[in-house]
């Protein structure tokens, strides 16, 4: 693969203690275009802007996806990503709802790689902190026909990132807008879908709350997500997650957070979840957690949610399972505890 080192590097202007997710990026990109029925050979060169002539496909028909992981440095200096086979299953997944043709799987790990070594000095070993990693694709053909593009880029930039914390949300329970649609491309992470979102979300911030819990699209009673993640709740001493399906993403997160806490010997389902059972079972006390889990937050706890018009409010607890799940994984992400389930990918170069 191809590599222009940039002579220069911004690293020493940033601000590590004061950064906000993802509005610095390090000083390199992967860039892989696609033409002429293939995709050509990679290269990795200084991060820089690229030039689009207004008639790009993508303004116009917007058939782009995007992937979000992150890699983490061990206190020996060694980097690792954390479940990046998920990652790349689901561009495939992605790529092929939005009929955007697939990097080679190669390419795609040839290029995590070598842009995470050379970006090694952007990642910190301190607890909790880590590179944030953006793959995406988007449609680059200069034409205004409503077709699938001819061309495409592919590019991996990277951003760096403190720990985060977040303060606990409160979140709406939608009961008129929708995030997707059976036969639609909800499982997909579809440019388009996260677009559509924000109008719906803006009106609940405008109501006091930090985001929506999604419910499915004909009766609007069955939770899917919240926000950007995925949702779970813990009822008595029991998880409950959704199950996935083509309105619902296939979170590596969630799918962690699942096996961590059996592996912790906390009872999970999968299984539908209602918007009457939740209220019924905050009403009887039984509703003692609900938190969302992504890559970004790893988990993010939840302490009220509103519906129509009211809001429920959850007690505080000492002992929670949605810190004890996150620590468990930070830790197998950080190399601090062993990765019984083989999670952590070695970068090698
Ligand atoms: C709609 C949606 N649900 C859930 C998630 C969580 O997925 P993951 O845990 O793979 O980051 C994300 C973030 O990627 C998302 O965009």
């Amino acid at each position: 693969m191809k590599i222009i080192k940039s002579k220069s590097t911004k690293i020493n202007d940033v601000n590590f203690s004061t950064i906000k997710f993802g509005e610095i990026f390090t000083d390199h990109m992967f860039e892989c275009n696609y033409d002429n029925d293939k995709w050509e050979d990679p290269v990795i060169k200084p991060y820089s802007s690229i030039n689009l002539d207004p008639s790009t496909h993508v303004f116009h028909y917007g058939q782009a996806i995007f992937e979000g992981m992150k890699g983490y440095k061990d206190k020996n200096e060694d980097l690792w990503l954390f479940r990046p086979k998920d990652n790349y299953e689901r561009i495939k997944k992605s790529c092929e709802r939005m009929h955007i043709p697939i990097l080679p799987e190669d390419y795609f790990f040839q290029g995590l790689n070598k842009l995470i070594s050379l970006e090694r000095d952007w990642v910190s070993n301190e607890p909790g902190s880590s590179i944030y990693i953006r793959p995406f694709v988007f449609s680059s053909s200069e034409m205004l026909a409503a077709s699938p593009s001819k061309k495409y880029k592919f590019l991996i930039i990277c951003s760096p990132g403190a720990a985060y914390y977040s303060k606990p949300l409160s979140v709406y329970i939608e009961d008129k807008f929708s995030r997707a649609a059976p036969g639609g491309a909800g499982y997909a992470k579809a440019a388009g879908n996260y677009g559509a979102a924000f109008y719906p979300t803006s009106i609940a911030i405008s109501k006091g709350f930090d985001q929506i819990v999604w419910t499915d699209s004909s009766t609007h009673q069955k939770i899917e997500e919240v926000g950007t993640m995925s949702v779970v709740f813990r009822i008595n001493d029991k998880l409950i997650t959704p199950l996935t399906s083509d309105t619902i993403l296939d979170g590596v997160t969630r799918k962690s957070v699942i096996q961590v806490a059996r592996d912790i010997g906390i009872e999970v389902e999968e299984r539908d979840i209602t918007v009457k059972e939740l209220i019924s079972e905050f009403k009887s006390g039984n509703l003692k957690e609900v938190f969302g889990c992504g890559t970004a937050a790893v988990i993010a706890p939840i302490n009220s949610f509103g519906y129509k018009d009211e809001k429920f409010q959850l007690e505080e607890l000492d002992n929670d399972f949605a810190s004890k799940i996150k620590t468990a994984i930070i830790n197998i992400q950080q190399n601090i505890s062993d990765d019984t389930h083989n999670w952590r990918y070695k970068i090698t170069e």
